[in-house]
């Protein structure tokens, strides 16, 4: 890694994706090929950040991003302060703005936090010193997943440009639908949006966005169609129906997947909910499903935002 691929990044902080460049954009995913290549060979994989300490931060569950983030973080030689919400002093009633005060004093190298409120990462980058990586805020942002889905792409379709993507299911909660919409955006791709009219979302951000209430209609056309699930502990759960009636109507089964391209491929940014939002029979189709290729991609996805955005 040289001094001026550094100095190339526009923003000291990974907090969405509207705030980077598209020059950005390409600089971390250019860096995350290069580690996924050097991992996979097992070679060069140089500890640029050996001697950091990297607090992770999260107030909100999470499997793949904080796991990934975490492995990145040592495969690149730092170590880790783990803040854990349910073993913590907040739960004896110590403010967040307090916790921040407190961890930032220890003097961390960067800090990756998950959080339900939108204006914590924001809040977080104005207090501390170090950069700040948002691992999904709210509804709002989730900047690493959409760097992984696009990595995903580009390795799959060759590009963003000119392509179209299906995201299907509960828009109006998804932090990664706002990411992917705002970098389709950036990098000239097309986005359908195929939701009930309860998962809709209050405006299209975007002139690239489209709406559509079916899989036939939203799919046509499509290089990529991705899942999303229910995200039930951000709204009123009187609003949907049971898991079988929605997985009648917006399911994605290989019938539905029909009306894409014949070679489109099935993203889901996980957790899954199997037989909800998607049938086993698409989630594990070696020849559709890229859901596993996403795993394939988190870790270098995070090396680069690691070792770009450190100083
Ligand atoms: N996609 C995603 O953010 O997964 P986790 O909640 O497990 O991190």
């Amino acid at each position: 890694m040289s001094e001026d691929h550094k100095l190339r990044l526009s923003v000291s902080h990974l907090l969405d994706i509207p705030s980077l460049s598209r020059e950005d954009i390409e600089l971390l995913l250019h860096r995350a090929l290069q580690h996924k290549r050097h991992l996979a060979e097992k070679t060069d994989v140089t500890q640029t950040l050996a001697g950091k300490v990297i607090l992770t931060l999260f107030a909100e569950n999470s499997t793949r991003t904080k796991s990934a983030a975490i492995m990145a973080a040592h495969r690149l030689g730092a170590k880790i302060l783990d803040w854990d919400e349910k073993t913590s002093s907040s739960q004896k009633g110590e403010t967040f703005s307090d916790t921040i005060r407190y961890l930032s004093a220890f003097g961390p190298d960067a800090i990756v936090i998950r959080h339900k409120d939108y204006n914590a990462p924001y809040y977080v980058a104005k207090q501390v010193k170090c950069p700040v990586i948002n691992a999904g805020d709210s509804w709002r942002a989730h900047p690493t997943q959409a760097l992984v889905d696009a990595l995903t792409l580009m390795e799959l379709k060759g590009r963003i440009e000119g392509l179209t993507m299906a995201i299907c299911g509960d828009v109006a909660h998804s932090r990664v639908a706002q990411c992917n919409m705002a970098l389709f955006h950036k990098l000239g791709g097309t986005v359908h949006l195929v939701t009930p009219d309860y998962l809709r979302p209050e405006k299209i951000p975007y002139p690239n966005v489209k709406l559509f209430n079916s899989f036939e209609e939203g799919l046509k056309g499509c290089d990529a169609v991705m899942m999303l699930r229910i995200q039930k502990e951000r709204m009123d759960q009187s609003l949907i129906p049971d898991d079988a009636a929605y997985f009648n109507e917006y399911g994605l089964t290989h019938d539905r997947l029909a009306f894409a391209k014949p070679d489109a491929v099935v993203l889901h940014p996980g957790p899954m909910n199997r037989g909800v939002e998607i049938a086993d029979e698409v989630a594990d189709d070696p020849h559709r499903s890229a859901i596993f290729h996403q795993a394939d991609n988190r870790v270098p996805v995070n090396m680069a935002a690691l070792d770009l955005f450190l100083p």
